[in-house]
């Protein structure tokens, strides 16, 4: 049987989450029985969401639709999260060049994506055409993206299917070929196509047809462009997105800067963890060519996004990028890249992370157990690996430190007389171990790990 249905099919499991030696003894513990993904509740009062989330299990029917783009999480920047709408030609060459001396193109980061703001016009598409602001990018979009081409980028760019945009720039409504056209002309890569303002209470039928056209239009315009469905976590996009030709779809509403913000933001905005909550019963919908978006990265921002939240700790934000990296998420830094401090970098530069995310199985981890503790929850996340290896996260959700384990086969259900744990951001390899592996885990830590088995010395390559 195949790793991840074995991940999902597990009858029973326990996680056991002692409470540290420090903490005092009235916490309690509950073994909880794994059940099956679709069925987890978030353990914690959840945001409020403006469009129930429901999960079904009948199989997605719809046009069938493939680029066949996309086969690892998109990674990049988009310039939403830093800059809103104030973007200029200078902005975008000067993240192009810090991705190539930073070392982030080496790592694998390659799409910059211009999100809202790029246009020319405010208003309706009924009144003006959809062209760059020839203020902000004197040069033209094409010259941009023959810029990040020359360095071995790839340029995004962003419409919607309205008569205008979130932002209220001219949208592609009733121009999806021609706009489809142009950006194949402009050398565009990757398209974010945002419906969450022009048809936010359509029904599910009416934004699937929009991403249709728009889909078909790609497909017809003769280059490969990387398609972001970007519906903000409404109208079930991940039940029939992949099957309508898009890369990716957003799992909820915009990020803010907050690792648990108290509340759900001005009612709008998810931090990271309900993001994790929101995205956790979905990871079935991802895979090779087509993925959950738990939104753009907020590492780096320190409370400096151009829209909302207050920062978090640097081990906040390594368990953010850890998390998306785990549930496959595209990773779209959010930040002024020309300015990230030397923890941010090293948190985004991991090749050990980046190597989870980039997985060519593409498996989404989903929780394998939860415990409670008096500081809050306990979660452990795992999914299987190509190389039969897997990796694994021990999310403290509280406030105090907690110890957590993981058991090859009490959590993964695989039997391994002995294996080895990889902790990815301390960069060290423990074991062998043929019982659990317990380790102390800081609050708002997720500690990952990669479990390997350990193999017989007959099959070792002799030396
Ligand atoms: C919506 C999207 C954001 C961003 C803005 C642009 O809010 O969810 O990610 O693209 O529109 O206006």
């Amino acid at each position: 049987m195949h790793c991840a249905t074995l991940l999902r099919t597990a009858c029973a499991l326990a996680i056991f989450a002692t409470q540290s030696a420090a903490q005092s003894s009235s916490s309690t513990y509950q073994s909880i029985p794994y059940t099956d993904i679709y069925t987890i509740q978030p353990s914690s009062p959840g945001p409020t969401f403006t469009s129930p989330l429901t999960v079904s299990t009948s199989v997605p029917t719809g046009p069938n639709l493939t680029n066949g783009l996309a086969l690892t999480p998109p990674m990049g920047w988009s310039s939403w999260n830093g800059f809103g709408t104030n973007i200029n030609e200078k902005l975008l060459r000067d993240t192009i060049d810090t991705f190539v001396s930073s070392g982030l193109q080496a790592a694998g980061f390659e799409f910059i994506n211009l999100d809202d703001g790029w246009q020319r016009y405010p208003g309706s598409r009924l009144d003006n055409p959809l062209e760059a602001d020839p203020v902000k990018f004197p040069s033209g979009i094409k010259a941009l993206a023959d810029y990040a081409h020359s360095k071995g980028l790839k340029l995004g760019i962003y419409s919607g299917p309205g008569e205008t945009t979130c932002a209220g720039y001219t949208g592609s409504q009733g121009h999806e070929e021609e706009d489809a056209k142009m950006f194949a002309s402009w050398g565009i890569d990757h398209l974010k196509y945002d419906s969450c303002c022009s048809h936010e209470f359509a029904p599910e039928s009416v934004v699937q047809s929009v991403v249709l056209k728009m889909s078909q239009a790609l497909l017809n315009s003769g280059r490969g462009i990387v398609f972001h469905a970007c519906h903000c976590g409404w109208a079930n996009s991940w039940e029939w997105a992949a099957q309508y030709g898009a890369n990716q779809w957003r799992i909820g509403q915009d990020i803010s800067d907050d690792f648990n913000y108290p509340g759900n933001r001005m009612k709008y905005f998810f931090d990271v963890l309900d993001l994790i909550d929101r995205g956790n019963p979905l990871a079935q919908y991802a895979g090779p060519g087509h993925w959950n978006d738990f939104d753009m990265l907020i590492i780096g921002l320190n409370g400096n996004s151009s829209h909302e939240g207050a920062g978090c700790s640097n081990v906040e934000y390594r368990t953010h990028f850890s998390m998306w990296a785990m549930v496959c998420s595209p990773l779209l830094i959010g930040s002024d890249v020309r300015t990230l401090n030397s923890d941010s970098m090293e948190t985004l530069l991991n090749p050990e992370i980046i190597a989870i995310s980039q997985d060519s199985l593409g498996n989404a981890a989903s929780t394998v157990g939860v415990g409670n503790q008096d500081g809050g929850d306990l979660q452990v996340f795992a999914k299987s690996m190509a190389d039969g290896s897997f990796a694994v996260a021990l999310l403290n959700r509280g406030s105090v430190t907690a110890e957590m384990s993981i058991s090859p086969s009490r959590d993964l259900t695989v039997e391994w007389p002995k294996y080895t744990v990889r902790d990815v951001w301390k960069h060290k390899t423990f074991g062998p171990y043929d019982t659990a592996y317990t380790v102390e885990v800081i609050s708002h830590e997720a500690k990952i790990l990669r479990l390997y088995e350990v193999v017989a010395n007959a099959s070792m390559p002799l030396l």
